[in-house]
């Protein structure tokens, strides 16, 4: 499901995971249409910012084990089971935040860390519990998640499948803030409005570094880095900005157009 949120000149594309019966588990006709909605928010010079997000049950719990379970070897070899459409999300150039309540299990734990941020429910209840079914984690989790809570964590969740909660969650860097569960849409569409006002070139850019230090060697990215920044100065949200700092007055980006 996806709609448009918020208010002023660039506004918020708000998607929810809608498979309420199986608690969003993921599947490809899913990922295929969480993908369009993606590139299509991406697209849209009207959107600054997009929230994915769940139920108050599940953001999701997992990929179908259903549709695993009918694989062998290799047909998840040849089909290139977890196919690209489960990595779209990493193509979008806007920020992404996720607002997790309940599960965010295996894959929908997988999908909650490719997002830019995850705002968590106290609800909220993080896991990789993959090897219950006798698998590991097969979008990302065995990377993404020691370098957001470290090697041991990961080791003890991976490793015994126990699960951790929004506030455990919070203490170990996976999501920046919790919130109480009645406000956690609330709480991630205001984050994401104020995202929205910010020039759109600088928040792009950010983005795509501070991914770039998550995701790839330091002395790369930090050389980028400081290439990205010097090309910001060629923009007028970087005069603006800088003016109405000096000036003590609130700036009206135009986003590098
Ligand atoms: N796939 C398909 N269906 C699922 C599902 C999944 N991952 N998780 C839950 N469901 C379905 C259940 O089968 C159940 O359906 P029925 O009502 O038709 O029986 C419905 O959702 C509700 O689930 P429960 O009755 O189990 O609800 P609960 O509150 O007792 O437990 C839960 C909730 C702890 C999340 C439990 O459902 C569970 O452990 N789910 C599986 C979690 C999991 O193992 N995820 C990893 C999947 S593998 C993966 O993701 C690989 C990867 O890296 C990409």
């Amino acid at each position: 499901l996806s709609e448009v949120r918020g208010e002023g000149a660039r506004k918020i594309g708000l998607i929810s995971l809608n498979r309420p019966k199986q608690l969003n588990a993921l599947n490809d006709q899913l990922m295929d249409e969480l993908g369009h909605a993606l590139l299509a928010f991406d697209a849209d010079d009207g959107i600054g910012c997009i929230v994915l997000t769940g139920s108050e049950k599940a953001f999701a719990a997992g990929a179908d084990i259903p549709v695993l379970a009918a694989h062998d070897h290799m047909s998840a070899f040849k089909n290139g089971l977890i196919s690209s459409n489960w990595e779209t999300i990493l193509q979008v150039r806007k920020p992404v935040i996720a607002a997790v309540a309940g599960f965010a299990l295996g894959g929908g734990c997988e999908l909650a860390m490719m997002c830019d941020f995850i705002i968590a429910a106290d609800t909220a209840k993080f896991g990789q519990p993959e090897i219950k079914l006798g698998v590991i984690p097969g979008a990302g989790g065995t990377q993404r998640l020691p370098r957001a809570v470290g090697k041991s964590k990961t080791m003890d969740m991976l490793l015994t499948s126990r699960m951790m909660d929004a506030a455990e969650a919070e203490r170990a860097n996976l999501v920046s803030r919790v919130v109480p569960a009645a406000s956690l849409l609330d709480e991630a569409l205001a984050a994401a409005q104020i995202i929205c006002a910010m020039s759109g070139p600088a928040v792009m850019m950010i983005k795509e570094l501070v991914n770039r230090s998550f995701e790839g060697p330091l002395r790369d990215a930090v050389q980028v880095e400081r290439r990205m920044f010097h090309s910001l100065f060629g923009t007028s949200d970087q005069k603006e900005g800088m003016d109405a700092f000096m000036s003590k007055r609130k700036p009206e980006f135009k986003h590098g157009s």
